[in-house]
């Protein structure tokens, strides 16, 4: 599959996650997309690898796509120290990238109270990290075993970024016991995150805190 077909049939798939008041997209990254950062948000990630900084730009001005649609134009999205995004007044939101894809999601704060989302390619997790990201309580009902673990993998990570703004907790792996069957995630400090997700043509789960 090609970039524009692959970005074609993800957004698609996409349109399947969100709920009522949350929009979500996707966009292939692009070289020279570094350029599309606002000068505040650049200045937010001095100090980082350049593929990193065109990724952030392609997240950065989806999410900003995204924020328009709902009238606000041209906001810079910032970063704090911890690396979360910093939303303009009244909203909420997350971005992920892969190497080849950005993520977003936003919603209103009044309706939604933090997102969390993420990517990874549609493929199997390496052993290594796989040890990891499993507990006992984890269900991963119905999912192909080969894809299995990258979901839990990348539900725990969007479980992550939609509970940190919360909650400020570093949490681990192990913090974070995620059950597909009833499409939630459960974590150690009793936070109930409702989860859906797509499987192709890449792994993406949205993670919502109401
Ligand atoms: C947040 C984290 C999970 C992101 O994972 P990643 O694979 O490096 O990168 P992704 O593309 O999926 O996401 C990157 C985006 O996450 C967001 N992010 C980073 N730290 C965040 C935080 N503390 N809270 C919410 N969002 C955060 C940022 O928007 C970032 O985009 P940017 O770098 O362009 O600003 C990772 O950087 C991290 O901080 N991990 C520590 C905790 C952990 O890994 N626990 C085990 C999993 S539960």
């Amino acid at each position: 599959m090609n970039d524009k077909a692959d970005e074609t049939a993800l957004r698609a798939e996409m349109g399947r996650l969100a709920l009522p008041g949350i929009r979500v997209g996707c966009r292939i990254i692009r070289d020279g997309d570094e350029a599309l950062l606002l000068p505040e948000e650049a200045a937010a990630i001095p100090a980082r690898h350049p593929a990193a900084r065109r990724a952030s730009g392609t997240a950065r001005a989806l999410a900003r796509h995204l924020l328009a649609l709902e009238g606000i134009e041209a906001v810079p999205i910032g970063r704090s120290s911890a690396g979360a995004p910093l939303w303009p007044s009244g909203f909420v939101g997350s971005i992920a990238h892969d190497e080849e894809m950005a993520v977003a999601a936003i919603a209103r704060r009044a309706d939604t109270l933090s997102l969390g989302i993420d990517t990874e390619p549609a493929e199997p997790l390496p052993d290594d990290v796989a040890s990891l990201v499993a507990i006992p309580g984890d269900v991963l009902a119905g999912i192909a075993p080969r894809l299995a673990t990258r979901l839990l993998f990348s539900a725990k990570e969007a479980v992550y970024k939609a509970t940190y703004p919360l909650d400020g907790e570093v949490l681990g792996y192990e913090h974070i016991t995620v059950d597909l069957a009833r499409c939630e995630a459960v974590t150690a400090n009793g936070r109930r995150i409702r989860l859906s997700h797509s499987l192709f043509p890449r792994i993406v789960v949205l993670a919502v805190a109401t």
